[in-house]
């Protein structure tokens, strides 16, 4: 089978429902209440018939950020159904969207979302004939965000809420979609079942494939926002590290310091193009001293604060700010803050207790905010650190952390130590055994942007790291290598932002992710290279076919090709041990 090429998306489709139904046939409440699994056959799911509402949508168009065609247009059957969990009471309402039969290619898919959100929009499957689905998650998570409800008051968290959220709600989600599909078209073929998200969609795609395996075929998982404790914390990082040294850089002078090791290191890959492909040669060769003394200068501008669209709230409170125009030479005082905040958060040991944004990445965390009255910069706390801190560490109903007075390194270890644990077996999200979704077949595609500077890229290299080491513990590295590439790949996107490309790099995204996980799910087509394409600056439309990890690109020089290669210097600077800890952090 393999290599064999790709069937049409919708092939399958045609061999499964010969002769069936059309959509207005089977989209109706009763086919819907008949196709319901039984209660007793899920366990602790009861499936509530009465709830059931079905009808059927025409001509809906469909984009995202992972699906492409927005001039095709879809019928599918929109359905409702509310379960409770045996004996609790309570209520959650599903809503899967069923592809026109003739459309349906024996498929489940589940987006996932971003941010404290769940995915609200249950069509995205239908560009791949997948039936797609979302959750309340038993919170309205239609309509509200988790964050929203996490606290029931001071102290008191919504653990139902929390492990919904961690990764329960978007298990139950698939294991009664998959059922009802078979049912609700009359079909027992196998359904290929897939999972795709970026960001807190990354961390929902590794929590299906750590505590729902089986259920699942491919998952692509994106910047996961997953090792949550360390993770939400670090986003007060910058701000500590400011604080620290007492020094608020003017945005634009930490932005020169960024431009300036981008045009510095962008050869170092062996062509030059606008694009750090090699943050780790970067790392080794760059002394960031040598921007002291530079000119830089921006205009006057009204800008919107980073927040990563964390969460709802925060990006509805998102306001504008004034930023006077910026002229100056670059400072020492803003190049240890930069260098600080690249080496990673340590505590007054010395002791490492989380790794960095690669070295290029923009410094978005250390953003400060300009006061008018006393014409000075200052500190400016991201929400999505500060809010973390104050509800989920803290326990307290705020939406941000006013100052970081008397707050120390430590206190930041301290933080993350508090969250790792009290959020271990829910939002964490880090469990490196992964052995019944591999043993049953499973395929993972994880990639991350290399210049990422909300989710450090080497956060995803460590969990990667830390699977091969739990589940190949004892065989040789080529041997686990090999093992573990045949189901589980890892690609570092060169120059990439956050789930997105890089306005300071110009540099390829991953574009048809789901084409080639149906490949190698369906058609047995394994990936050794992840497929491409610049979409911006001199290179625009050329396709790259991205290195696997732990290879590395190294261009010829200067032409259109590059070599994937492995040296040890560069694969020892992604490679870290958080002795901060008493305990093993994946
Ligand atoms: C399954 O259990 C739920 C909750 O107890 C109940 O509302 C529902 O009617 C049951 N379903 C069937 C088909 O009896
Ligand atoms: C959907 O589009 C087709 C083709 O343009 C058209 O004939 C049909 O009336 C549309 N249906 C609805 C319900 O809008
Ligand atoms: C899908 O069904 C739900 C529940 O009836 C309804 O609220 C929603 O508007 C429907 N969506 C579409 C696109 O028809
Ligand atoms: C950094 O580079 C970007 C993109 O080339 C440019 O738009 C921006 O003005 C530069 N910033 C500074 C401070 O020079
Ligand atoms: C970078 O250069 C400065 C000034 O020359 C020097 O003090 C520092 O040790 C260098 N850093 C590294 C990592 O080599
Ligand atoms: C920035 O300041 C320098 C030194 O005062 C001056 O020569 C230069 O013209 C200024 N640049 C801008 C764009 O204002
Ligand atoms: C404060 O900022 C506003 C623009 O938001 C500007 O109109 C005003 O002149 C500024 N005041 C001072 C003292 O700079
Ligand atoms: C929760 O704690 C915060 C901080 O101490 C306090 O400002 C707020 O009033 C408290 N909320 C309630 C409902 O007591
Ligand atoms: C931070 O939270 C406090 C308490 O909720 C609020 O009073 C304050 O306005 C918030 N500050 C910002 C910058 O959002
Ligand atoms: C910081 O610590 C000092 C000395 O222990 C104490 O007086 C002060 O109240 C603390 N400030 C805050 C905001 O906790
Ligand atoms: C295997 O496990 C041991 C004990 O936990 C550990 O020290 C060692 O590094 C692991 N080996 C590999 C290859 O990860
Ligand atoms: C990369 O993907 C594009 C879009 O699907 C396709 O046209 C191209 O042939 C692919 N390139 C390779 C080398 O697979």
């Amino acid at each position: 089978m393999r290599g064999q090429a790709r069937a049409p998306l919708a092939a399958a489709a045609l061999a499964a429902t010969a002769g069936a139904s059309s959509l207005a046939d089977l989209c109706t409440v009763s086919n819907v209440q008949n196709a319901l699994p039984a209660n007793g056959t899920l366990l602790g799911i009861e499936l509530i018939p009465s709830t059931v509402t079905a009808n059927t949508v025409s001509n809906a168009s469909v984009s995202s950020m992972f699906t492409t065609s927005s001039d095709t247009t879809y019928n599918y059957c929109n359905v409702t159904v509310s379960y409770t969990h045996t004996g609790k009471g309570d209520k959650v309402v599903l809503n899967y969207a069923f592809p026109d039969p003739s459309q349906y290619a024996n498929r489940f898919y589940v987006l996932g979302g971003s941010g404290y959100s769940l995915a609200t929009d249950p069509t995205e499957g239908l560009p791949y004939g997948a039936v797609g689905g979302v959750t309340d998650a038993g919170y309205d998570a239609f309509s509200k965000s988790y964050d929203e409800v996490f606290l029931y008051g001071n102290g008191s968290i919504n653990w139902d809420a929390t492990y919904m959220f961690a990764y329960q709600a978007l298990g139950e989600l698939t294991i009664v979609g998959k059922p009802l599909t078979q049912a609700f078209y009359a079909s027992s073929n196998k359904i290929y079942t897939y999972f795709e998200g970026c960001s807190d969609g990354g961390r929902e795609a590794m929590s299906q494939a750590q505590r729902w395996g089986t259920e699942y075929d491919g998952i692509i998982a994106g910047a996961p926002a997953f090792r949550y404790g360390q993770q939400q914390v670090n986003h007060v990082f910058s701000s500590e590290v400011e604080h620290t040294l007492d020094y608020f850089p003017p945005p634009c002078e930490l932005e020169k310091i960024v431009n300036l090791t981008i045009a510095a290191c962008d050869p170092m890959d062996g062509r030059t193009d606008g694009v750090v492909s090699r943050t780790d040669l970067c790392q080794l060769n760059f002394n960031l001293s040598s921007t002291i003394g530079e000119p830089y200068y921006c205009t006057a501008q009204s800008s919107t604060s980073l927040g990563f669209g964390f969460s709802k709230r925060q990006d509805s409170s998102m306001s504008s700010s004034y930023e006077p125009a910026q002229n100056g030479t670059v400072s020492a005082e803003a190049v240890a803050v930069a260098q600080t905040i690249y080496d990673g958060l340590h505590n007054s040991q010395g002791e490492r207790a989380y790794l960095s944004f690669q070295i290029t990445a923009s410094l978005g965390d250390a953003a400060t905010e300009y006061d008018n009255t006393t014409g000075s910069w200052e500190l400016d706390i991201p929400s999505t650190g500060g809010e973390f801190v104050t509800k989920y560490v803290e326990l307290l109903d705020l939406d941000n952390l006013s100052n970081l007075d008397n707050v120390t390194y430590d206190t930041l270890v301290d933080w993350m130590n508090t969250a790792m644990v009290r959020y271990m077996d829910s939002l964490q999200t880090t469990l490196p055994d992964l052995t019944p979704f591999q043993s049953s077949g499973g395929k993972l595609l994880h990639y991350h942007g290399e210049s990422d500077p909300s989710i450090p890229s080497a956060s995803s290299v460590h969990y990667w790291q830390s699977v091969r080491s739990i589940m190949y513990n004892g065989t040789s590295a080529n041997s686990s290598l090999d093992a573990l590439q045949d189901w589980y790949q890892l690609y570092l996107i060169p120059g990439a932002a956050h789930c997105g490309t890089n306005s300071l790099q110009p540099g390829p995204y991953p574009e048809v992710n789901m084409n080639i996980m149906i490949d190698w799910v369906e058609n047995d087509v394994m990936p050794t290279r992840l497929n491409a394409t610049v979409s911006s600056g001199t290179y625009e439309g050329e396709t790259q076919m991205l290195c696997q990890w732990p290879s590395r690109p190294l261009w010829h020089s200067n032409s259109s090709s590059f070599d994937c290669v492995f040296d040890q210097g560069s694969y020892d600077t992604w490679t870290y041990t958080f002795p901060a800890f008493k305990i093993p952090v994946y």
